[in-house]
């Protein structure tokens, strides 16, 4: 890269689009992994190899915040599937995040983003951190202005859309681009779902807990994608206790507790769990499902035995829901040199 970049900008940063061959970025197929449904994707922020490169050096640099300190990766971790094993995240000013970082995989296969839902699409997502002031608290204007004045970037931008003209959407574009390679598949249980594993005894029964009546989870953790990528009320907390989440976009009262349905696939690079990263096992999380459910008025009419406080659980029912979740792990993806810089 570094070559190219001297090779552009010897000869003049600012030349308009010419026919040399470095000026047409080459798309980039993703490809879907078996069992997964299509995805969907934005027809204007179609996939290309230099437009995933420019968003993989975004999303690892700290030039995005106000004190260059802080990164995208730096509460996206990769160790942690892209999420902070901390309970809240740190941000530029050194302030806490109000909510635990979500892990960013399979962003491919969902519509809405954050806990609450107040992105509607991945380019909205990406336009935030850099304006929180919880963040990155730069702003866009400082921001472009920053990336504008480096050689590199200048180069980046040029090589990924074909522009001498940085923005801040064509910035958020090159991060999706890179956000979408986040694909997260190789494990027991898709190796399963094709019929190439076998699960043991402890897995199948947990799987059969999971996917019946038993445990219910199957309701909002459905699919292959291991989430219905809706919104709901879980009985995390007492009426006196709720939280806003989906309400502070809706305004709807019976919105009021419901946050995004977190997948399952990874959890054991996740901790903590919850919204508020209340649970630091996933032990504890089937305490919660079996022993301590809140019957407050929002509680989702999936969560069946919400009155009697929960599914009742014994151990080693709880133990085997936890073994066929823990089948839900994928090393290679924390370990792929080729998701980092
Ligand atoms: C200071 C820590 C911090 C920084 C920096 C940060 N994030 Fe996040 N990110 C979070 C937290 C915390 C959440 C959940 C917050 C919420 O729902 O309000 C989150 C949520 C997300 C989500 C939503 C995932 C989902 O499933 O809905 C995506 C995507 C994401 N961040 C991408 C980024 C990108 C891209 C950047 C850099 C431009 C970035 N983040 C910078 C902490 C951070
Ligand atoms: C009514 C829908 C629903 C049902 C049924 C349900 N969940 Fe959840 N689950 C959610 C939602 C929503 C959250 C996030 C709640 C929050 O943070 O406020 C969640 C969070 C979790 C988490 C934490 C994940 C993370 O990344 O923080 C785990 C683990 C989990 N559920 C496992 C299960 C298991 C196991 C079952 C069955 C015993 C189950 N869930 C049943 C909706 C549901």
């Amino acid at each position: 890269m570094f070559i190219f970049c001297l090779v552009r900008c010897e000869k003049d940063p600012f030349v308009s689009p010419s026919n040399d061959g470095l000026d047409s970025p080459t798309p980039y197929y993703l490809k879907v992994p078996a069992g997964f449904p299509d995805y969907f994707l934005k027809q204007e922020n179609a996939l290309t190899v230099e437009g995933i490169k420019l968003g993989k050096k975004l999303f690892f640099d700290p030039i995005l915040s106000k004190n260059r300190n802080v990164s995208c990766a730096s509460c996206h971790l990769q160790s942690n599937s892209f999420s902070d094993p901390r309970v809240q995240s740190i941000g530029t000013n050194g302030t806490l995040t109000p909510f635990h970082s979500m892990p960013i995989f399979n962003m491919a296969w969902m519509n809405e983003f954050f806990w609450d839902g107040r992105a509607k699409s991945r380019e909205d997502q990406a336009l935030q951190p850099v304006n929180n002031p919880l963040e990155m608290d730069l702003g866009w204007v400082e921001a472009v202005k920053r990336l504008s004045d480096d050689e590199e970037y200048r180069s980046l931008f040029k090589a990924a859309f074909g522009t001498n003209v940085i923005d801040s959407n064509l910035a958020a574009q090159a991060m999706v681009q890179y956000e979408m390679t986040l694909v997260s598949a190789n494990t027991k249980f898709d190796d399963w779902l094709r019929g190439e594993a076998t699960f043991t005894p402890q897995e199948e029964m947990g799987r059969i807990i999971f996917n019946s009546e038993r445990g219910d989870c199957f309701h909002c953790h459905g699919s292959i994608l291991t989430t219905d990528n809706s919104f709901h009320n879980n009985g995390l907390d007492s009426d006196a206790a709720l939280k806003p989440g989906l309400f502070s976009v809706t305004n709807d009262e019976a919105d009021l507790g419901k946050f995004k349905t977190p997948t399952l696939r990874n959890l054991v690079f996740t901790a903590p769990y919850m919204h508020d990263g209340r649970f630091q096992t996933i032990e504890q999380v089937i305490d919660f499902y079996s022993d301590s459910v809140q019957n407050n008025r929002n509680v989702d009419v999936l969560m069946k035995k919400a009155s009697s406080g929960g599914l009742g659980l014994n151990t080693s029912e709880k133990e085997a829901l936890v073994a066929f979740i823990l089948t839900m792990t994928d090393s290679s993806f924390i370990e792929n040199q080729a998701l980092v810089p």
